[in-house]
């Protein structure tokens, strides 16, 4: 009798943890999607290649890129259409070379093709709002020496 009363509590045990590592896994999951989310672009529904780029600018530049969440600042500047238009020799400079000691050059893993449609993806972007909650906002990297 004890024992079988023993055996539930510890199964049911062991079903409530389960149950918390995938909350806890939920959470995680939410909280990295959401600066991809956040990062809305302006109207027009995108091109193909706008489409490409903005895929290849999720999985490789986001992470430094996109507005800070709860769990995590954003690193580099936010990238939007006014830093891009009429900069695109800087900008694909910037991404292929990268920035000593603060960004990767790319050069290596990225195609021209595909420099190019991030660089068409962040032409629809608009600039990001909230310039209070990070003091580098609105200051983008300077361009040029
Ligand atoms: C490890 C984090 C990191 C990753 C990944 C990264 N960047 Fe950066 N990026 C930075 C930082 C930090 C700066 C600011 C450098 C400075 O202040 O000189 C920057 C600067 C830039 C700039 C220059 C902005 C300006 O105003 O001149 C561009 C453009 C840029 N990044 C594009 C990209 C693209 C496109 C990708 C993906 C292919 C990418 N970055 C991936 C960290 C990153």
């Amino acid at each position: 009798m004890f024992d079988t009363h023993a055996g539930i509590t510890a199964e049911g045990g062991v079903l409530i943890r389960k149950y918390s590592i995938n909350l806890i896994a939920l959470g995680f999951l939410l909280a990295i999607s959401l600066p991809l989310r956040a990062q809305k672009s302006s109207g027009a529904p995108l091109t193909d290649t706008q489409k490409d780029g903005r895929r290849i600018f999720q999985q490789r530049c986001a992470v430094c890129h996109t507005l800070p969440t709860v769990v995590s600042k954003r690193y580099g500047p936010a990238l939007y259409k006014e830093i891009v238009e009429d900069n695109e020799d800087n900008i694909r400079d910037t991404i292929l070379e990268g920035r000593e000691g603060l960004m990767p050059g790319f050069k290596y893993s990225l195609t021209r093709a595909e420099t190019d449609s991030i660089i068409e993806y962040l032409k629809t972007v608009n600039r990001p709002a909230r310039p209070k909650n990070n003091p580098k906002e609105g200051t983008p990297a300077s361009s040029g020496e």
